[in-house]
């Protein structure tokens, strides 16, 4: 008897849950006090569009053309296709619940606390780890400006992490996290601002490559369309996953936002719209002007296309700094989505308090920014990270998975409850983004899993070891 009163009182700690009415009412409220809201529709789109058009199509496109063939067309429509299934559920929620924690405060009022945290923890390998990821590739385009510039780059020993080709300490990826963290700093407008043009320069650059690439295009480099087989179409999907990493990042904006209900929701679909579009005529002008058989995965796959067209260095060195622009605006965009989670995060008490403290000159959480921007500094300077794409992937799939959950559980337990936005045909909709998640998770190797279930275990530590005890609905409760 005794027995089954801990075990429900325990099961009762692990999925306690926050009402919708409190996290609305009270979700921007805290000792640390609250966040400015100045960002509009537009500056919420490019937030998005800052934080998912970069690596992906700049460098992981190289590494699914062996894997699709010309059929990797179709792996990026498919890509963006489970992308668009969470896209929705997402822009119901941000609308419904428009707090700085995203997916970890609509998991906290459905599927409870412990989840929640596994759902913020997941969003740490989607926002810190692929940030850190990031800044590491960062360093190999600017080496190449240099070199076409100048004949010369920063020596491997200070351009690469330990491990990688000779690498001592990545200076560079240091030096964007570093300017991100600046930027931050002076204020979530003003960062808005500066990513606004960097996303106009990295659109201008795509767009300038599919206008060179397409007056190079044969019918012949799509046949055969699919040489590796369906399999080989889906595991490209799964791989380009990561290019479409990024397109909720306005909804971490939610307590910044000048009017979130209505504005969130656009600003999630609309950049999701233009990145597909962009991608997809990326990936036919690519695969059109170059046989696929020569993308070498370990070169940036959009130079090696271009170089093959024009010989002219000009347009190398153009799109070489489109390259280091779009990649800037990823760490910017993508460190500030983490601050956002951390914040809400530590305002429910499961990280230290500090985190969600505000300043109340910029309205920025500013001890959290100096310590998130120097972790994943760190982080990127001495571990080489390249490779962890796929685990952030995964990691991302999951949290999607739970966002449209959370759609189906709020749609059956609030029927009553205001959206700004509704799924169309829920829940047959959210549950074909569930299954589309769970495809790609399936998808992706042995190791990437192994690395996401070490992260689990790590997190699980984290959260029975400090997260549960010092909750602050635990302290309510
Ligand atoms: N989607 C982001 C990128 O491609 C993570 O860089």
């Amino acid at each position: 008897m005794t027995q089954r009163t801990g075990s429900s009182a325990t099961r009762a700690v692990l999925f306690r849950r926050k009402s919708v009415e409190d996290l609305v009412a009270h979700g921007g409220e805290g000792e640390g006090g609250h966040l400015k809201r100045s960002l509009g529709l537009g500056q919420l789109t490019t937030l998005s569009i800052g934080a998912t058009l970069g690596s992906g199509i700049f460098v992981v496109l190289g590494q699914a053309v062996p894997v699709a063939g010309p059929a990797v067309v179709v792996s990026f429509i498919l890509a963006g296709i489970t992308a668009l299934f969470s896209a929705l559920s997402y822009a119901e929620l941000a609308g419904m619940i428009p707090l700085s924690g995203s997916s970890y405060s609509y998991t906290y009022a459905t599927l409870g606390e412990l989840i929640a945290w596994v759902c913020g923890w997941c969003l740490v390998l989607e926002y810190g780890v692929s940030v850190a990821s990031v800044a590491v590739g960062w360093g190999q385009y600017l080496n190449e400006l240099l070199n076409l510039l100048f004949g010369f780059g920063i020596p491997d020993a200070l351009s690469q992490p330990p491990g990688d080709a000779g690498g001592i300490v990545n200076l560079p990826a240091i030096a964007v996290v570093l300017l991100a963290m600046f930027l931050l700093l002076g204020g979530a407008k003003e960062s808005a601002r500066a990513n606004f043009v960097m996303v106009v320069v990295k659109v201008a650059t795509l767009v300038l490559f599919c206008a060179i690439a397409f007056t190079a295009v044969k019918a012949g480099n799509f046949k055969p369309f699919l040489p590796l087989g369906l399999a080989g179409m889906s595991a490209g999907g799964a791989k380009l996953f990561f290019s479409y990493i990024g397109f909720d990042a306005a909804s971490t904006a939610g307590e910044e936002a000048k009017n979130p209900q209505k504005d969130l929701p656009r600003a999630i679909l609309l950049s999701l719209g233009i990145v597909t579009l962009l991608y997809c005529l990326v990936a036919v002008a690519a695969v059109g002007a170059f046989p696929w058989q020569k993308f070498d995965s370990n070169e940036a796959a959009l130079s090696q296309v271009l170089t093959s067209i024009v010989s002219n260095k000009l347009w190398s060195i153009l799109l070489a700094i489109g390259a280091i622009v779009a990649i800037s605006s990823v760490v910017l965009t993508v460190l500030y989505g983490q601050t956002r989670i951390l914040f809400a995060m530590s305002r429910d008490g499961l990280v230290p308090k500090f985190m969600s403290k505000v300043d109340p000159k910029s309205g920025t959480p500013k001890i959290n920014t100096l310590v998130v921007s120097v972790f994943v500094a760190l982080l990127a300077a001495f571990i080489p990270l390249g490779k962890l794409a796929d685990a952030t992937s995964i990691g991302t799939l999951f949290a999607f998975g739970l966002v449209n959950v959370a759609v189906i559980l709020l749609r059956r337990r609030r029927p009553d409850q205001q959206r700004s936005f509704r799924v169309p045909f829920s829940p047959v909709t959210p549950l074909l983004g569930v299954a589309c998640c769970l495809y790609m998770m399936f998808s992706l190797d042995v190791e990437t899993w192994i690395v996401f279930g070490g992260w689990m275990l790590l997190g699980l530590g984290l959260y029975f070891g400090y997260g549960i005890r010092k909750s602050e609905l635990a302290r309510r409760t």
